[in-house]
């Protein structure tokens, strides 16, 4: 399936089967602000919930917060949030649409790698088994090209942008031909700066109001409680303060569904460390990202680093964690290293110290920080999209279903009666209140059992339990795995074995 297909399929089935909404739909819904459904919302509490396990309860170092969305203005002058923190627009005079000028130029290049990956896969069939990819990679000339084409770029408007050379940001995409996506017209307007962050007030009236800003990235409440949280629960470095929570971005290029948002949420993660150990732990926090979410089984291959040429103006050092979304591989994770930079501006701005004193060293110093920063939303797409299949089955027939982690599945388990009468619905309601101490399981006896498993297909359910008349004789049901098909034959009194068996952060994590 066109990548495009599988994207609007996507959006589709996140709708039909209780996922996702657009938001205040009978008014037509808002730009870039969705709604999780039923399903949704499971799926997301799971990811948090997969998440904050693997940072909180898996690191005796790490303890989490929840600081407000409302935070005292000044917070954002120091982070300098409310000097930097702009989006480079560009708006095209004929079709009258605004795009991200970095965006469009990191679009090209991605054309240019297209050009080489292309290259690359037609030498991998030439020479089949004795390919070699790293040497092919550095010896052949198109290929060489094409990468130094793509660097020479993005180091261009990595410096431009650096030296807020908004005019030689054009220039280079007059230079390159670039063309508004949509219409293809070269007709541009010159680059200029946006803010992103919303305003809002506090206080009853005009005269007394505070303006304040809707927080865009939930790290700054872990940097202000940064001394409260080591004070009181006496953490030593290294350590570090975790928070999941909503964020808000007046994003301008808002088009790819819950890939970009205007309201979202962050699941992030300030490691403070001793000054000049920051690459060490950076180092250590790539690998351990990219260890969890190689757990999810989701395909190694979808993931890459892509390191930063242009840092945020508070990083010594900085990648992404890209993941092959049905539009390409884009940013899914982010870690910094972001140096002394937020402790020591809360510092100057606060009047505060908010320092830390290593009885080890016997110094006294501002920690450095690394970051880990995932958009929760983005994690939903990564693994809601990358489980979406439609597999042709033997019968000739197909079936549409949603793979997703087993320990993510919103709902584990399905309960059916095979028919309404002899007693099974009454059984089936029996092994639902044993099972819903543990694990979100549903009951559906509407329709023949074939149509109800191919429900719970869509909706990714891993397991189907039918009771049927032998469960009156002996104490056994059938249980279908979603992935297989295959069914089995068990006891009711190992059905609970049978789940934990699959559904455990122990497995999972490890
Ligand atoms: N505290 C660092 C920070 O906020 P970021 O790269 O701007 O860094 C971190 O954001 C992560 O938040 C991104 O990798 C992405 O997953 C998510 N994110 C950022 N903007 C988003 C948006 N508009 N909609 C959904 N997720 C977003």
């Amino acid at each position: 399936m066109a990548n495009e297909d599988l994207f609007k399929k996507v959006i589709s089935h996140a709708k039909e089967y209780g996922y996702v909404f657009a938001s205040s739909e009978i008014y037509d819904g808002l730009s870039a602000v969705y709604d999780y459904a039923q399903n949704g919302v499971e799926l997301k509490k799971n990811i948090r919930e997969y998440w904050w396990r693997s940072m909180v309860f898996m690191h005796q170092n790490i303890v989490g917060i929840d600081a407000s969305i409302l935070m005292h203005p000044t917070t954002w002058k120091a982070s300098g949030h409310v000097d930097a923190f702009n989006d480079p627009l560009i708006d095209n005079k004929d079709s009258k649409k605004r795009y991200r000028a970095d965006v469009l130029i990191e679009d090209f290049c991605e054309k240019i790698n297209k050009k080489a990956q292309k290259e690359i896969a037609k030498a991998k069939k030439r020479f089949g088994e004795s390919f070699n990819e790293e040497e092919f990679k550095s010896t052949n000339p198109r290929v060489l090209g094409y990468i130094k084409q793509q660097k020479e770029i993005i180091e261009r408007m990595a410096s431009s942008l650096e030296a807020e050379d908004l005019a030689d940001v054009k220039l280079l995409i007059e230079e390159l031909g670039i063309a508004d996506p949509l219409t293809g017209s070269k007709n541009w307007t010159d680059v200029k700066q946006f803010n992103l962050m919303f305003g809002t007030k506090l206080g009853a009236s005009a005269e007394s109001a505070m303006d304040l800003y809707l927080r865009p990235e939930t790290a700054q409440g872990i940097f202000v409680n940064f001394l409260n949280v080591q004070k009181t629960g006496r953490m030593k470095i290294p350590f570090g303060i975790a928070q999941t929570g909503k964020a808000f971005r007046n994003e301008i290029v808002a088009r790819q569904f819950i890939f970009r948002m205007r309201e979202f949420e962050q699941m992030e993660m300030q490691f403070f460390v001793r000054p000049g150990e920051e690459m060490k732990w950076y180092e250590y926090w790539k690998e351990t990202r990219l260890k969890w979410h190689h757990s999810l089984g989701l395909g190694e291959e979808n993931y890459r680093f892509h390191d930063h040429e242009k840092m945020a103006h508070y990083a010594n050092a900085a990648t992404d964690i890209e993941f092959n979304f049905p539009f390409g591989f884009k940013e899914l994770e982010g870690i910094h290293s972001r140096t002394d930079f937020d402790l020591k501006a809360h510092e100057e701005h606060s009047g505060k110290k908010l320092q830390f004193f290593d009885h080890e060293t016997n110094k006294n110093y501002t920690p450095y920080v690394v970051e880990t920063s995932i958009g929760l939303d983005r994690m939903f797409l990564a693994i809601f999209s990358n489980s979406l299949k439609t597999e042709e089955l033997e019968d000739g027939s197909s079936r549409v279903v949603l793979k997703l982690p087993a320990i993510l599945a919103p709902i584990k388990a399905a309960v059916l009666p095979l028919v309404k009468k002899d007693g099974l619905p009454d059984i089936a309601k029996k092994i639902i209140e044993d099972l819903q101490w543990d694990y979100n399981v549903t009951y559906d006896e509407k329709d023949a059992v074939g149509r109800r498993y191919r429900r719970q297909d869509a909706v990714g359910t891993p397991f189907c339990i039918t009771v049927d008349h032998q469960t009156i004789e002996d104490e056994t049901v059938t249980i279908r795995n979603r992935d297989t098909m295959e069914q089995e034959r068990i006891k009711i009194s190992e059905i609970s074995k049978k789940l934990e068996d699959t559904i455990s952060y122990k497995k999972w994590l490890k």
